[in-house]
């Protein structure tokens, strides 16, 4: 297949991916067996069978339950290396990757070891592949804006080995406006911003998320129904992190075919390609890629907005490009 090599070989950044949503089922059983983690799952086969979600919330129970198997810096050590091997092979040179410390810290694993395994992963990958790995740490939205202030503070001493911050979780009913203290703090400690915004929530929420001065919209989807806020986004040169084969299984969209990617770029936005949690939705970023089925020039325009969407400084930048 032509289009397969083509996407593989097409240099990419990758913008928006969580970390414990990299969690391949088989290294979930071999996690939970070395933590002595119960699964409700039989076997790596059984949980694949899971992997059918009516929206959101139903995915990000099973997502939570996966996080379980995830206690000691080791785990968060191989978790990177693996997804950034992956990330490599498929033609990524650019990886901003989310972790969600909140729930781990509950379960009492610290967050020294969570991030200490993380970076080091991406230190080794930069000398194995070449890859330029960096991290943004996600609040989620279900829980209190006090809670994500608090988070700003557990990572106070972490504050320069991050890129930024951003918002994720169940969307409906937990606007960014809520966070309005959070991300102004966030700003103030020099971290980049962005937030999950218009994947099942409406496009108030994207503007709010605007308003609320963030850099990077992720998802976005539902923006694209809204003529004056698509004018916004390019006005203001806002990029989308979009994740087609997420929205597919997610049931945001039903149907690729009519996926608004192309349109938003026609129109002037910012918008790239990514795979949010890619076991949990059958894919890798070259496999979301291909299941846009555009023609290769749009492809190839696509990949070299994220790395102009990308935190990276402009070296960077411009080895993608
Ligand atoms: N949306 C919100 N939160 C998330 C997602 C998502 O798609 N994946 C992991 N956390
Ligand atoms: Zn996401």
């Amino acid at each position: 297949d032509p289009a397969a090599s083509f996407v593989d070989t097409l240099p990419k950044a990758e913008l928006h991916v969580h970390l414990e949503g990299t969690l391949e089922p088989e290294d979930m059983f071999a996690f939970a067996a070395r933590n002595d983690v119960d699964l409700p799952w039989a076997s790596p086969d059984e949980l694949r069978a899971a992997y059918s979600y009516t929206g959101l919330d139903r995915f990000l129970e099973l997502y939570y339950r996966g996080c379980t198997v995830l206690r000691r810096r080791a785990d968060f050590h191989e978790l990177t290396a693996a997804y950034l091997r992956r990330a490599a092979a498929q033609g990524v040179r650019r990886a901003e990757m989310f972790v969600s410390p909140q729930s781990f810290l509950d379960a009492g694993v610290p967050v020294a070891d969570q991030l200490g395994g993380v970076l080091d992963a991406i230190a080794e990958a930069r000398t194995d592949t070449g890859i330029d790995g960096a991290l943004l740490v996600i609040a989620q939205r279900h829980r209190s804006e006090a809670e994500a202030l608090e988070l700003l503070e557990v990572l106070a001493p972490h504050r320069e080995s991050l890129l930024g911050v951003g918002l994720g979780g169940a969307e409906r009913g937990n606007p960014p406006s809520r966070f309005a203290r959070f991300f102004a703090d966030a700003r103030r400690r020099g971290y980049r911003l962005t937030c999950h915004a218009g994947e099942e929530g409406p496009p108030e929420y994207v503007r709010e998320a605007l308003d609320c001065g963030v850099e990077r919209i992720d998802h976005g989807y539902t923006a694209a129904g809204d003529p004056a806020l698509v004018a916004r986004l390019r006005d203001e040169g806002v990029p989308l992190t979009m994740c087609p084969l997420s929205n597919l299984r997610l049931r945001v969209t039903d149907d690729l075919s009519t996926y608004p990617i192309a349109a938003l770029h026609d129109a002037g936005v910012v918008v790239t390609v990514n795979s949010d949690d890619p076991p949990y939705f059958g894919g890798y970023v070259a496999d979301n890629y291909r299941a846009l089925g555009l023609p290769h020039p749009t492809l190839a325009a696509l990949a070299r907005n994220g790395f102009t969407a990308s935190f990276a400084d402009d070296a960077t930048v411009a080895a993608g490009r």
